[in-house]
């Protein structure tokens, strides 16, 4: 019984109501725009295109993952070449030369592109073939090398950003939900349904707020981030539209209840 009584939109008059529904509009669609913000700014943190889950834990952890060349040859990959070899294309990847010294001319047979051609394109080529080849990994061109010869160093943005950033966001997100949540209270629809609702996304915020700086120490918090954060705009989306559908449609008769 509860339920039904109270305060209702519906009692107010259509214009109101109309100009209430637009403002909800205005806020669901600059939603979606903070959405694809989001993605345009995280996308290329790493390589990879598109936003990823690397991009994300890039941005509030950082993300260090060790060139996978180096990481080969120094774990004694392949048996075959010379250790001056070896130890000739580690101080060319360990220094800051990498892209210079690839097929300097002066360095002769010691130049890196010199060593790989005969060291490593017998199985490392596009078309290399045979038991031990490794065509996955092609090493033939520079773009080949360039992709792999780099350590991979995301910076989190600083603690003067985030805290910026947080002091923006976390009170007018939370604000956003408290208007939307009343609003919706006023509406012909559940109050239970409704409140459930809000009270997930509001712990979806919360958890994505803290996430903010949990992430800082634990990099899997980043997915608490992402789902805490996914909570809160699916309830936004959830408790706008209710309104918006309550605003426009002709008001209920209360007795009808
Ligand atoms: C005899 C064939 C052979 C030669 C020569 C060879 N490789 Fe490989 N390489 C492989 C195979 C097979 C794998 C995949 C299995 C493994 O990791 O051992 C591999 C894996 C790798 C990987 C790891 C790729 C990944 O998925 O992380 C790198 C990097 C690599 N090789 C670099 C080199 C370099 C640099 C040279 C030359 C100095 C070289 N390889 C010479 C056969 C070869």
């Amino acid at each position: 019984m509860s339920d039904s009584t109270g305060f209702r939109l519906g009692g107010l008059p259509y214009c109101f109501r109309l100009g209430i529904a637009l403002s909800v509009l205005t806020l669901l669609g600059g939603y979606v725009v903070s959405g694809l913000h989001l993605q345009w700014h995280y996308d290329n943190r790493d390589e990879s295109p598109g936003l990823t889950m690397n991009d994300i834990v890039g941005a509030y952890h950082g993300v260090q993952s060790p060139s996978p060349l180096i990481e080969a040859l120094e774990s004694g990959h392949p048996e075959t070449i010379e250790d001056y070899e070896r130890s000739a294309l580690l101080d060319w990847l360990k220094g800051d030369r990498v892209s210079q010294d690839y097929d300097n001319l002066d360095l002769g047979d010691e130049a890196p592109s010199e060593i790989i051609a005969v060291s490593c394109l017998d199985c490392h080529t596009r078309s290399a073939s045979g038991p031990d080849a490794y065509p996955e990994v092609p090493l033939e061109y520079w773009d080949d090398i360039q992709k792999i010869a780099v350590s991979k160093d995301i910076q989190p943005a600083g603690t003067e950003i985030v805290a910026t950033s947080q002091h923006a966001h976390a009170p007018t997100m939370a604000v956003i939900m408290i208007v939307l949540g009343l609003l919706g209270m006023m509406t012909r629809f559940s109050r239970r349904v409704l409140g459930f609702v809000v009270f997930v996304s509001a712990l979806g915020l919360l958890v994505d707020m803290a996430g903010w700086w949990i992430t800082r120490e634990y990099a899997g918090f980043a997915y608490a981030i992402v789902v805490g954060g996914g909570l809160y705009a699916a309830g936004t989306v959830i408790v706008g539209l209710a309104v918006m559908v309550d605003c426009v449609l002709p008001a209920k008769k209360l007795t009808a209840d």
